[in-house]
């Protein structure tokens, strides 16, 4: 019963609410649902919303870096940059959430068009260039909160021209993780976003001496909380596992592949929808084959030491399994919430429960990189 009702939500939503919300432009519904969502956010609401979308999948909890995930469906950096949604994600059926990209100093954003939908293509255009308030402004909001689900925060450089060089960008990344530390919040992880493809100037970590330098000043704060590294998906392989090879000698506990496609040519997009878009990155179908490809080069030769979270294109339970036979043992989604549904993670969740038991397998951990040999 409860089960019919989660896929007729997404049914109702994708037919009869989509089509209505996608008259409007892509930031002003972003920014309603973010209200909304936060007003929604309260104890009564959430218990509704835990009553109609969850029930105890014991398959799907995993216990990881000291975290206990309910189960591996998590929202993505990008959405809730106000940290709004902590408190109504978890009746959704979401395991675990980010906030962020948050920086160091605030930034208003890149001028608009900051984001817009490619339909067809199923994919949104980003270049909000880390819109946000500034760590200070969101450590505010998190202090003295306990939260019912693993939250997160991702950070990146702040988006400004001034920072004109590698140490200068360093020290701003130390100085916001600074700044989390020294309030003991009750976050469940780090995420460090070094993969952003929309800021100022020519900074960037991609180079091993460059990602070796950051990573030593991140670490020598010894933070509290495990980090994750979100990963560019636009470069070749030998460039990502020459970054793999200097994110496995320091304590990176996962890697998130990973973030927006850059790459123009992909085949999937349709063409007339992003000639639209001269500038930005992409999300959704466009980033789905390459993050599978990635999750799987890099579960195979780094599968022993370090974990990995899939993200880009999932739409439904199987475009997260495929992701989790690849070697994921968590995901993360943020198109697919907002062309599918508020049902989504709990839709996953139960198409999962099916796609497990169909395989034989009793728990999502035996799936966890079943295609690699
Ligand atoms: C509107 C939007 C904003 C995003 N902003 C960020 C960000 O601030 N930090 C980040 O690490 N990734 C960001 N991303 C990338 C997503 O986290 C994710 O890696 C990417 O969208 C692929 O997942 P999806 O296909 O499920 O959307 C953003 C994506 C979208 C759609």
């Amino acid at each position: 019963m409860k089960k019919r009702l989660v896929f007729l939500t997404g049914y109702s939503y994708k037919y009869l609410f989509r089509p209505l919300l996608f008259l409007t432009d892509s930031e002003s519904i972003h920014n309603f649902f973010i209200r909304f969502g936060q007003a929604l956010g309260n104890e009564y609401s959430g218990g509704i919303f835990k009553f109609f979308f969850c029930h105890p999948q014991k398959e799907l909890e995993q216990q990881l870096f000291g975290i206990n995930f309910r189960n591996p469906v998590g929202l993505a950096a990008g959405f809730d940059y106000g940290a709004s949604l902590m408190w109504v994600l978890p009746g959704l059926n979401f395991g675990f959430e980010t906030i962020g990209t948050i920086t160091n100093m605030p930034y208003e954003g890149n001028p608009k068009p900051r984001l817009g939908r490619l339909v067809k293509t199923r994919s949104l255009m980003v270049n909000k260039g880390f819109k946000n308030e500034g760590i200070k402004k969101i450590v505010e909001k998190l202090k003295g909160q306990n939260f019912v689900f693993p939250v997160g925060i991702s950070i990146g450089k702040t988006n400004s021209a001034k920072l004109r060089t590698q140490g200068a960008a360093v020290e701003d990344i130390v100085s916001a993780f600074e700044v989390v530390e020294k309030e003991k919040l009750d976050i469940g992880f780090y995420e460090l976003n070094i993969s952003c493809p929309n800021l100022y100037g020519k900074i960037e970590f991609y180079e091993p001496e460059h990602l070796s330098g950051l990573l030593q000043a991140v670490f020598a704060l010894k933070p509290s909380k495990p980090v994750f590294i979100k990963m560019p998906i636009s470069k070749d392989n030998e460039e990502i596992i020459k970054m793999m090879d200097v994110i496995v000698k320091y304590p990176v506990k996962a890697v998130i592949l990973g973030n927006l496609q850059k790459d123009r040519n992909n085949s999937s997009f349709v063409r007339e929808e992003l000639e639209k878009f001269p500038a930005g990155s992409f999300s959704g179908l466009p980033t789905r084959a390459r993050s599978n490809e990635l999750i799987k080069l890099i579960y195979k030769r780094y599968g022993q030491k370090i974990k990995i979270i899939g993200c880009g294109g999932i739409f439904c339970g199987k475009d997260a399994y495929d992701k989790i036979r690849a070697g994921a043992s968590l995901v993360q989604l943020i198109t697919g919430l907002i062309f599918e549904g508020p049902q989504l993670a709990s839709q996953i969740n139960y198409e999962l429960e099916d796609l497990l038991k169909k395989d034989g397998f009793d728990n999502i951990t035996q799936a966890i990189g079943a295609n690699v040999n």
